[in-house]
């Protein structure tokens, strides 16, 4: 089995506790990792200018929680995924969240995707190290968008190349792991502008002890020094 068929049948492979998480992704996880998800959607739709009536695209959807969440804020979602048993979760869990007609989800790969519209956004979130060749994902995506349509990129640190190893072993899947460095330049390559790196500090509530105070102030230093080594990837840019 090639590791895109391995992709396509990651779902199927997993165990009922595994199929029962992507179904209720974001919800049902232990509190900090619902928290954090939740998170990344808000800071998806400030980054992205997510409004009523704006249009995404989002490549790699998995089981497609973020385009329905972002549906129920009023954008006009579409996603896409390489897998049939995520695009069917996807569909089945629109329907009964009485969204199936807000959100739309196609198989597609994402590596060769062209769509039947120009976007305003467009997301790759925790699913470009899944090819080996993000430079056809970076076109993909620049296609899909109208000139000014932004892009944006939330992935592991480069060292997940080494950390997806045992992943990769497993499932047979692609566990890449790119530099910002590489992603810029792809970027630049295939047709996108302003780009920039955003990072992601997590701690923004904090209480009156000391440490705690210390911790707020002190964390986005952390963050932005240890990025090379430990930080997620976020960058965002423009389709030229
Ligand atoms: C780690 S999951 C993330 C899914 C989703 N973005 C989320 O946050 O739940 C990566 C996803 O990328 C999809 N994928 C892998 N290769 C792909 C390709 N060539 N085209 C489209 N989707 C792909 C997988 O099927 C999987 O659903």
């Amino acid at each position: 089995m090639d590791a895109k068929d391995a992709e396509r049948a990651y779902p199927e492979r997993l165990d009922e506790p595994g199929r029962e998480w992507l179904r209720r992704k974001p919800f049902g996880h232990a509190p900090d990792e619902t928290a954090r998800l939740l998170i990344d959607a808000a800071l998806i739709v400030s980054l992205l200018e997510l409004h009523a009536g704006t249009s995404l695209c989002e490549l790699g959807c998995g089981s497609g929680w973020l385009s329905r969440l972002f549906a129920r804020h009023g954008v006009r979602a579409v996603g896409y995924d390489i897998s049939p048993a995520m695009i069917e979760i996807a569909r089945e869990e629109a329907a009964r969240e009485g969204l199936a007609e807000a959100v739309r989800y196609e198989v597609a790969d994402m590596e060769e995707l062209v769509t039947d519209e120009q976007f305003d956004a467009c997301l790759l979130y925790d699913a470009l190290h899944h090819s080996a060749r993000p430079q056809l994902v970076l076109r993909s995506a620049r296609r899909a968008l109208r000139p000014g349509g932004r892009l944006l990129i939330s992935e592991p640190n480069w060292m997940h190349r080494f950390g997806g190893r045992s992943a990769a072993q497993e499932h047979g899947v692609t566990e890449a792991g790119y530099s910002p460095r590489r992603l810029k330049r792809l970027l630049r390559d295939a047709g996108f502008g302003e780009i920039e790196r955003l990072h992601r500090a997590r701690r923004s509530v904090f209480g009156n002890r000391p440490l705690d105070v210390a911790r707020h102030l002190g964390g986005p230093l952390v963050v932005r020094a240890l990025a090379p080594f430990w930080a997620e990837t976020w960058l965002r840019a423009r389709a030229a």
